[in-house]
């Protein structure tokens, strides 16, 4: 993905804060350390949480301050993750250009080191919550995100739509459910810490988390799977129900280009500076990985 303007300071803060964190594991047996740090320390886009220290930054609150909320959206991320490229699930072999959680360490350990990541973002949730009511706030946000209201449920609608035939409503719950409610989910924390611009966030979250999956199915039909880091061309293999098979590449695009508009659309009236925001619509619309 192309980056807009800020994001490599963002990452930097981020990757930092990450080897911190890793670093200070000792959770025994050590295989779990070892395999919760495989997945975190693996590279990834980071989108989330830049996204949640950009819009820190954009309300104008100190990001530096808020190292272990974006490390615990991160392993949110990297449980799901974990958990999706499972045998059960989408049964895949690489991610983040190196084998999955399970061909490395064996299914019951990629399960576990799935479990092992999502407390660990609650431990370092509750750790937060204690600095006051936006960050209980910041919590529950990241909760009813992860949860069966947010992403496990688009993750179930996920498997249970695979080898079907439906429409636009279907499709649009599962990316907003399995992917939507995390990217929102960073932003929507950063506005509770500052306590400005919340609606705008979830409103600007769930129109670039359809695009961000919108583009990920584009991925996985005509990307290139180097650049990508995952094996692709599984989507049709397993008939899940992505945009390309409800309306075909035409239409697909149209719906992309859409939601692209949706999310500029959704900037109107933010308090501060949203160009990142703005920049970042191009680049999730145009990624290739
Ligand atoms: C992959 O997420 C799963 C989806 C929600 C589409 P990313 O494409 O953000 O994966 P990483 O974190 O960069 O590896
Ligand atoms: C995954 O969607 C969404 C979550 C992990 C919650 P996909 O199954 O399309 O993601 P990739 O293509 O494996 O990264
Ligand atoms: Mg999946
Ligand atoms: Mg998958
Ligand atoms: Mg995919």
């Amino acid at each position: 993905m192309s980056m807009p303007v800020g994001y490599q300071k963002y990452l930097d803060f981020f990757e930092k804060a990450l080897n911190e964190a890793c670093g200070s594991m000792r959770f025994t047996p050590a295989i779990l350390t070892e395999s919760m740090r495989y997945s975190l320390q693996s590279g990834g886009k980071r989108l989330r949480p830049v996204l949640f220290l950009a819009m820190l930054n954009a309300c104008g609150c100190d990001y530096e301050k808020e190292a272990a909320l974006a490390v615990a959206l991160e392993s949110v991320h990297t449980y799901s993750l974990v958990h999706d490229d499972l045998p059960a699930m989408d049964n895949d072999d690489f991610r983040r250009g190196k084998p999955s959680s399970h061909k490395k360490f064996g299914e019951a350990h990629a399960i576990l080191a799935g479990d092992a990541l999502l407390s660990y973002a609650f431990d370092l949730l509750l750790n937060e919550a204690a600095r006051g009511e936006q960050y209980r706030r910041a919590a529950k946000i990241l909760s009813e995100a992860s949860g069966v209201d947010g992403m496990i449920s688009g993750q179930s609608y996920d498997i249970s739509y695979t080898g079907k035939s439906l429409g636009k409503e279907e499709l649009l719950t599962v990316y907003q459910r399995k992917t939507g409610a995390l990217i929102a989910a960073g932003m929507k924390m950063a506005c509770a810490i500052a306590q400005k611009n919340e609606n705008i966030a979830a409103e600007y979250g769930e129109n670039l988390g359809i695009l961000f999956q919108l583009t990920d199915d584009f991925i996985d039909e005509y990307g290139e799977s180097g650049e990508a880091g995952k094996t692709l061309g599984k989507d049709k293999r397993a008939d899940k129900l992505t945009c390309i098979k409800v309306f075909g590449l035409e239409g697909a695009e149209a719906l992309a280009d859409e939601y692209a508009e949706k999310c500029r659309v959704s900037l109107k009236g933010f308090e501060g500076d949203a160009s990142f925001f703005t920049q970042l619509v191009d680049c999730v619309r145009d990624r290739t990985n």
